[in-house]
Parts: structure tokens; C-alpha cells; sequence
């Protein structure tokens, strides 16, 4: 088969008032990624050499948030919203510029995957002029429904204008549409809005093109793939879903988690063969994990680096900016922002890392705190490779300390250590002998003078 060419038209204009928000319904997340981008990766993904994206409301966010997704986007402003029909004819230059398949997505279904656009593709590709995707439901109420007659699909009924045995119908539009390039500017523009709405309908293509005596037909893909998130509810029941298909393919792909469904990962996540993710633990965008690498319970990472056979948490806090080398150590109550841990280099307890640089094999030890922040400036740490850094040790940034240095418990260090000097940086412990009988009786004393 030769190569097709294809645009992706993805309607993004919607008011979304079912949402209750003060931005556009494309705009809210799962995983991280605002829906229409979702819509638009999966777009690129199925091979569209170009997506337009029909935008209304917040265009410019929108615009913004969703053309990184793909290698070609381009915007098109529907002044008014006069129906899904009319919403494709804002991209009509798109569509000028010709393509053997013309996709149509709705920006509030993000589950929608590159295989069922595959699928959508190859009914064109077979000789179809307009490929309807659907999908079977108990509860057709609000859905076009799919009207067939001796296996062809030969016209959609919106559900305002179905009669009784109509709505009966359980095969619905799942608004899932391929067009050939060839014929759909002639169709769209046939499209009139005599109907209970008043709206100029997409889904009347599939008539009109019957007429003019062209193939239509409608393929079934899951409901799953073409749920529309109308409300916060259904926002919830999609991040269900993705999360799930996304802990499926982890796993497939030689992650261990032990108890998936208490993990929750970001749009990005990317995690290495081998690694074990132990329960409740929570990946926000931007993680890299390699492999060998384990994750014990209810850490939370997002911007994070972690190499091969690393270990982290349990409860570790891994923020933007942390960069964990092969098999360093970061363990439980600790913080790491904005630092590299080198390899080997082990921070394993009640500690806090921010704005630093630690080097390979060095030992922090617990309750270490790198103070970085003098309420104005972040200032650095650079600690070298070999350091033995000893309990409770504050760091005043900007410092540094030397390779090999050995800096004793309890240290508060204002000034750099050289290497391999240890440093000492406390107050002299003074023992008094008897004075803690003498310290008692006064202290008595003075409690009785004031009752
Ligand atoms: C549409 C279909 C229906 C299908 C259902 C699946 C039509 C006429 N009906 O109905 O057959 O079962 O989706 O969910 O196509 N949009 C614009 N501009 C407009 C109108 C809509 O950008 O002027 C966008 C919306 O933001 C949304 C999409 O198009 O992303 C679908 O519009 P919506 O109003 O939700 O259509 P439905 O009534 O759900
Ligand atoms: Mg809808």
C-alpha cells in the first residue's frame, strides 16, 4: 500500500459548561496533560502529517498547551459555535491543501488511541469515502445513533431528532470520523442545519455521502477509547482509565509494581526493565527511572533523574531538579531539590538537599540539612566525591567541601572545608561535676517564691 497522506482535525472549541470552570474543558489534565494535547499525540501518533485544532474558548492557551504535541499544528478560530460540521469548516484551508485522509477527533476525548485512528484509516484506505467509528452501550441516551440497513451505515440520528425506535438503538456515534480528502470540503459544504438544534451536524455526511453514491461504513471500537469528558466526574472516570492502561503497559514492558493500582503516574513517566515500584507511590511529570532501580513505598517524585539500580524512599520526596546517579541512596524523610547525588553517594535519612552537588561514594548523615535559602537567594552546597558528612550537620550555603573531607556530628559549617581536612564546628562539651544537684535546688527555690 502506498503511503496516505493525513490531516487531523481536532474540534476544540467547546464551551464545556457541564465543567463549572473558569477555563476551557480541553485545558484540565489527566496525568498531567491537558486533554486536547492528549488528543493531539495520539493524533501525531497515528501518523498525521498535519493537525489542525479548532479552538473557541481560551484559544491562545489552548494553542499554546497542545501544538508541542505534534511536529505540524495549526490553529483555527471558530468565531461561533454553530455545530461540529461547522466547527470543521473553521480548518477548511486545512483541508484545501488536500490529504487522502482527513481525521476528525473531538478535543474532550483523550483516551482515544493511535490504533482505533489506525482503524479509522484503513476503512479509507479500503475504498470508503466516510468511516464512522462506534461503539455498542446499554445506555445510548444523548449519543448519535448509528442507522444501518443490510450491514451499511446510511445515516446518523442526533438524539433530539430520533424517533421512539430509533433511540432504541444501541450503536452509537462515537464521534470518531475519517473523511477522504478528496470529497470532504464538497460534503461539509451540502451540510445544512435544519434539525432540532439547529446545528450544522457532522454526522450528516454519512447521508449525503450515500447519495452521491459513495462507500460509507462504521467500525466498532471500544467505548473506552472514545469517552467524552463532559464534567469533573467523567475527568475522573478517564484518569482511571489511563492510569490503568498505563500500569498495563509498564508492566508488559518488565516494571514491577507491587501493587499497581496504588501507583499513579504522569503523561511522561519513563521507567527502566527491572525497576520494583513498591506500593503508593507517585510520579508527577518529567521522571526518568532506569533500570534495576527500586522505589519503596509512598515516595513522591516528579522532575526527577534516577540511574540504573538507584534506590529511593520509603517515603523520599524527590523534586525538580534531582538527579540520582547509579546506585546512589536516597531514604526515607529525605528532600531533594535541584541536586545531583553521586554514584554511590548514600543520603538515607531525615535530610534535606536543595541547590547541591554531591560527589560519588560520599555519606550524608541523618538530619544533614543543606541551608540554602537566606529568605532572598538560593545559594549552593558543593560537596565532593569521599565525604563522610556526620549527623545533624547544617550546611550555609554557598559552601564547599572538599573530596575525602570528614565533617563531625552536629557541625553547623559556615566556612569551606578543604579536602581531607576534618572539621569541627560545635560547641565544647563542658562537664560540671556536682552542679546539677545545685542547679535543682535553685530552680525549686525560685518555683516556691512565686506560688
Ligand atoms: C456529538 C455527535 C454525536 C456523537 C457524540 C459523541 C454531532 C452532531 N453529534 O454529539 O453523534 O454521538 O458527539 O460524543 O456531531 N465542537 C466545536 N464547535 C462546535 C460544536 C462542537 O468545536 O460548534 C466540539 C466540542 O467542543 C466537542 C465536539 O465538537 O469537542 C463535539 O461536540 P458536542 O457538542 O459535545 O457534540 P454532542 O452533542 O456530544
Ligand atoms: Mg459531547
Amino acid at each position: 500500500m502506498t503511503e496516505r497522506s493525513c490531516l487531523s482535525i481536532v474540534l476544540a472549541a467547546g464551551e464545556g459548561t457541564r465543567m463549572k470552570s473558569d477555563r476551557s474543558k480541553v485545558l484540565h489534565e489527566i496525568a498531567g496533560l491537558p486533554l486536547a494535547a492528549h488528543v493531539v499525540r495520539a493524533a501525531a501518533a497515528a501518523g498525521s502529517d498535519r493537525v489542525a485544532l479548532v479552538v473557541g474558548r481560551d484559544a491562545e492557551t489552548v494553542e499554546a498547551v497542545a501544538t508541542p504535541h505534534a511536529a505540524k499544528v495549526t490553529t483555527y478560530l471558530q468565531q461561533e459555535r454553530l455545530g461540529t460540521a461547522h466547527a470543521v469548516l473553521a480548518a477548511s484551508e486545512a483541508i484545501k491543501d488536500g490529504a487522502d485522509d482527513i481525521l476528525v477527533l473531538f478535543g474532550d476525548t483523550p483516551l482515544v488511541r493511535p490504533e482505533d485512528l489506525a482503524t479509522a484509516r484503513h476503512a479509507l484506505a479500503e475504498g470508503a469515502c466516510v468511516a464512522v467509528m462506534g461503539f455498542y452501550t446499554e445506555n445510548p441516551f444523548g449519543y448519535g445513533r448509528l442507522i444501518e440497513e443490510d450491514g451499511q451505515l446510511i445515516d446518523i440520528r442526533e438524539e433530539k431528532d430520533a424517533s421512539f425506535l430509533e433511540k432504541q438503538i444501541q450503536f452509537c456515534n462515537g464521534g470518531l470520523m475519517a473523511i477522504a480528502g478528496e470529497h470532504a470540503l464538497e460534503l461539509l459544504h451540502g451540510i445544512g442545519n435544519e434539525n432540532a438544534k439547529g446545528e450544522y451536524y457532522l454526522t450528516d455526511i454519512v447521508a449525503l455521502a450515500r447519495a452521491k453514491g459513495h462507500k460509507v461504513v462504521a467500525r466498532e471500537i471500544a467505548f473506552e477509547s472514545v469517552l467524552g469528558v463532559n464534567n469533573r466526574v467523567e475527568l475522573a472516570e478517564a484518569e482511571a482509565i489511563w492510569q490503568r492502561r498505563t500500569r498495563h503497559r509498564m508492566m508488559v514492558d518488565g516494571v514491577t509494581l507491587m501493587q499497581p493500582a496504588s501507583v499513579h503516574f504522569s503523561w511522561d513517566t519513563v521507567i527502566g526493565q527491572d525497576t520494583l515500584v513498591e506500593p503508593n507511590v507517585v510520579f508527577g511529570p518529567s521522571v526518568s527511572v532506569g533500570g534495576g532501580v527500586t522505589i519503596r513505598a509512598f515516595s513522591h517524585i516528579e522532575g526527577a533523574k534516577i540511574a540504573d539500580n538507584a534506590e529511593v524512599g520509603p517515603f523520599a520526596r524527590l523534586r525538580p531538579g534531582a538527579e540520582l546517579a547509579q546506585n546512589s541512596k536516597v531514604g526515607n524523610f529525605c528532600e531533594v531539590k535541584k541536586a545531583s547525588i553521586g554514584e554511590g553517594a548514600k543520603v538515607n535519612h531525615l535530610t534535606y538537599i536543595g541547590d547541591a552537588e554531591i560527589g560519588a561514594r560520599s555519606n550524608i548523615g541523618a538530619g544533614t540539612v543543606t541551608c540554602n535559602y537566606d529568605g532572598y537567594s538560593k545559594h549552593r552546597t558543593t560537596i565532593g566525591e569521599d565525604v563522610f558528612v556526620g549527623t545533624h550537620t547544617s550546611l550555609i550555603a554557598p559552601i564547599e567541601v572538599g573530596s575525602g573531607a570528614y565533617v563531625a556530628t552536629g557541625s553547623v559549617l559556615t566556612l569551606n572545608v578543604p579536602a581531607d581536612a576534618l572539621a569541627i564546628a560545635r560547641g565544647r562539651q563542658v562537664n560540671m561535676d556536682g552542679r546539677a544537684k545545685v542547679l535543682r535546688q535553685s530552680l525549686e527555690a525560685q518555683k516556691r517564691q512565686k506560688s
